[in-house]
């Protein structure tokens, strides 16, 4: 027989308790917060560590939101799949465990052994009815959690529950806040915004927050380095491993940004070609520097000071051919449907105008705006909609440019609820290389490599749209001794 534990001394129970509960109310970030009550729930039950994890957007993860006394290597050893990681506190049960190395509710039982777990307590973390997350306790010695410990845990679960709903009751309350009343966005659709639960403390790079920002504009989930991937071992320690900045839950890709030194990025290629060498079946994608600034300057970020066209990339004439080809396919696929034409405004009406016209069927047109990336507006939204009913018309969606694909995605999302008869995309330019979510074009002129374009449409913060050719722009000072420029006096030239 096993040495009887101490029950728990009720008066500690209460001051530890008391503790939680004013961390918890405390002004602190909730992150923080949530790690000093978790300190104390630890001491108070005699366990080594504990954590939080609350559900994603899609109910198919558990995020890892604070810990106290778990290494960081263990806290990011990989997404926990809801139906695979002690998922049975979903259902609205504690569950313990005795042994985490065999036993299979445990999702990563390798790793919480050598991380020297060895016995694990999880609690439903529960607003009202629902299971937002859970609460969690890990013990290096093997415990058997007993009655009394139970209960005050599931307590301390249902203290920061209500810490995690007010943080995010305040954050829909500021959301709403930015958006006028009668806004065609969906209330639910908040869901994916920006979140104090997901955002680190800190970001190591100013450039990872800009990306996160861009991502949360567009409402794509994202996750801050949440897996480490052990690239070499010496017996029970990591001596080698990689921690991508980003994974994008939906399209299920890992991101790591190399903004930084040349230096240091040598070795991160290093690195993420071992990755996919060790792990095959993970997607890791590589921003660089330029790609970075690129991203940006498109909204007008860092690409400031006088700009000029350098190079034209596709002449009028080209444009002209490329077009009218466009026009015969088109009426080939559509003869006899309810052809609607929708555009983005402003950068198609140059494209829009030149492809209804060489499409030989009857058709309408229709246009939506919507609003861009920029430090004033946290997410996208429609700024016009459209002024026609297309249930049960065949729309194609008409763009002068898919670059990343993003509002793209965004704006099909928003036409899929109109239930047409079908939907279909048709691009003057793709812009492949720098796609982050995957979008079918089933129409396209021309797939152009990752260069600033302006011309035909595009413009950069609002210039340059009226040029009857699509131009390579860069800054200006890098190209001053080039003088065969053409300018913005439409002089069309070949490309080069
Ligand atoms: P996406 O959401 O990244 O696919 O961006 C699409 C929008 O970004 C386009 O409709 C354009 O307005 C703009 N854009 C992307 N690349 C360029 C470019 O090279 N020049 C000008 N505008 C661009
Ligand atoms: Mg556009």
């Amino acid at each position: 027989m096993g040495r009887r534990k101490p029950k728990l001394d009720t008066d500690a129970c209460y001051q530890a308790f008391l503790r939680i509960t004013q961390s918890l109310n405390s002004p602190l970030p909730l992150r923080q917060s949530l790690h000093l009550a978790l300190r104390s729930a630890a001491k108070a039950i005699g366990v080594s560590g504990c954590g939080l994890v609350i559900l994603d957007t899609t109910k198919k993860h558990l995020l890892h939101v604070s810990s106290y006394g778990l290494g960081d290597w263990y806290v990011k050893k990989g997404l926990l799949d809801v139906d695979k990681s002690i998922g049975d506190v979903l259902s609205g049960q504690p569950v313990t465990i005795i042994d985490a190395a065999i036993d299979p509710k445990v999702q990563y039982g390798d790793e919480a052994k050598r991380a020297g777990i060895t016995s694990m307590l999880g609690m439903p973390l529960k607003s009202k009815d629902e299971v937002i997350g859970a609460l969690r306790a890990y013990s290096h010695e093997k415990k058997k959690f007993n009655r009394a410990e139970i209960a005050f845990f599931s307590a301390v679960a249902d203290a920061c529950a209500v810490a995690v709903e007010n943080t995010r009751m305040a954050e829909r309350l500021d959301e709403c806040r930015g958006q006028p009343m009668g806004s065609v966005v969906a209330s639910n659709e908040s869901q994916a915004a920006a979140s104090e639960l997901r955002r680190p403390a800190q970001f190591a790079h100013p450039s990872e927050e800009e990306f996160a920002r861009l991502l949360d504009f567009y409402r794509i989930d994202w996750l801050y380095e949440p897996r480490s991937f052990p690239l070499q071992w010496e017996q029970d320690r990591v001596a080698e491993m990689f921690t991508p900045d980003f994974y994008l839950p939906d399209l299920d890709q890992y991101i790591e940004l190399t903004t930084m030194k040349q230096s240091l990025a040598t070795d991160k290629n290093r690195k993420v070609r071992l990755l996919r060498q060790l792990y095959p079946g993970v997607k890791v994608m590589l921003l660089n520097r330029s790609g970075f600034a690129r991203l940006l300057a498109k909204y007008g970020i860092g690409l400031r000071g006088e700009t000029k066209v350098v190079r034209v990339l596709i002449s009028t004439p080209q444009i002209q051919r490329k077009v009218k080809a466009l026009g015969r396919k088109i009426s080939r696929d559509y003869a006899g449907k309810n052809l609607v034409l929708v555009g983005v405004l402003k950068g198609v009406i140059p494209f829009m105008s030149d492809l209804m016209r060489s499409i030989s069927l009857p058709l309408a047109t229709d246009f939506m705006a919507v609003s861009y990336y920029s430090e004033e507006s946290p997410q996208v939204r429609i700024t016009k909609d459209l002024d026609i009913d297309i249930s049960g018309q065949d729309v194609l969606m008409v763009e002068d440019i898919v670059d990343t694909g993003l509002t793209l995605h965004y704006v099909l999302e928003h036409l899929r609820e109109r239930k047409p008869a079908s939907l279909r995309v048709c691009a003057m330019l793709d812009k492949r290389v720098r796609r982050l979510t995957e979008v079918d074009l089933d129409y396209v002129g021309f797939e152009i490599p990752d260069e600033f374009v302006v011309g035909y449409g595009l413009d950069y913060i609002g210039e340059y749209r009226n040029l009857p050719f699509v131009g390579v722009l860069s800054p200006k000072e890098k190209s001053d001794t080039e003088d065969e420029t053409p300018r913005q006096d439409h002089k069309t030239k070949g490309p080069e």
